[in-house]
């Protein structure tokens, strides 16, 4: 794979907002420096959702709402329940639902992802039913966590996405930097953790800031 700074930016202007309203999101959230998904992971999203096709997505990491109102875009079928523990993330993530008319599409429940699945599990499955899809895109320390806790959540055929795996290339890079040893080391074990995950496949794709995909069989 070439990835280079000149084909980043070439990718990227390659970038088409899905719609006006979400083209406002972007701009407010790039200039309110709040980590959104890049552009490129948007644009392969985009590709790669309607063949998942998913009905019911759960995302760990709302933020402002930016990726789940463009989850809801782009599988306007999908019911999605978002989970958002920042109290000023979380007012905003509503009030941009709110505003683009899909609050019967989207659920943003307010408080720690870790609290959240531990009453989904207790409660059984959320709609009766098990996630087609699940983004984890929050603290990235914790991603194992979250895991352990999803994967019951699945079924054949589910998938599961991940962000920011490659942390700007430091997970990958042999010589590591000092001040993120912990994370890198984390990361790197996380990514180990996933590939043995039973009766699945994972890929890691250097995406935007890199992403994970585990499809469980
Ligand atoms: C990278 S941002 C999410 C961006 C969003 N997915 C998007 O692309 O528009 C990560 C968010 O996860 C939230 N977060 C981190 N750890 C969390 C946890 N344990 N439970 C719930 N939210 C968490 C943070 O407050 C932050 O707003």
């Amino acid at each position: 794979m070439i990835r280079t700074e000149a084909v980043d930016n070439f990718i990227s202007h390659c970038y088409r907002p899905i719609n006006p309203q979400m083209a406002d999101l972007r701009e407010k959230g790039e200039e309110e420096h709040i980590p959104i998904i890049l552009r490129e992971t948007e644009m392969y999203l985009e590709s790669i959702l309607p063949l998942i096709n998913p009905k019911i997505i759960l995302e760990i990491g709302a933020a402002i709402g930016y990726s789940t109102l463009f989850f809801a875009y782009t599988c306007p079928k999908a019911s999605i329940l978002s989970v958002e523990r920042d109290d000023e993330m979380w007012n905003k993530a509503k009030a941009n639902v709110r505003s683009q008319g899909k609050e019967n599409q989207i659920l943003i429940g307010h408080g720690d992802a870790m609290d959240l699945l531990e009453m989904l599990k207790k409660e059984g499955e959320w709609k009766a039913d098990p996630f087609d899809l699940i983004f984890v895109d929050a603290a990235k320390g914790h991603y194992k966590d979250f895991l352990e806790m999803v994967l019951p959540l699945t079924k054949k055929g589910s998938i599961i996405i991940c962000d920011n795996i490659l942390m700007k290339g430091m997970t990958a890079e042999e010589k590591i930097n000092k001040r993120y040893r912990t994370s890198i080391k984390r990361m790197r074990d996380f990514v180990d953790y996933l590939y043995k995950i039973p009766s699945s496949s994972t890929q890691v794709l250097s995406v935007g800031d890199g992403i994970s995909i585990t499809r469980m069989y």
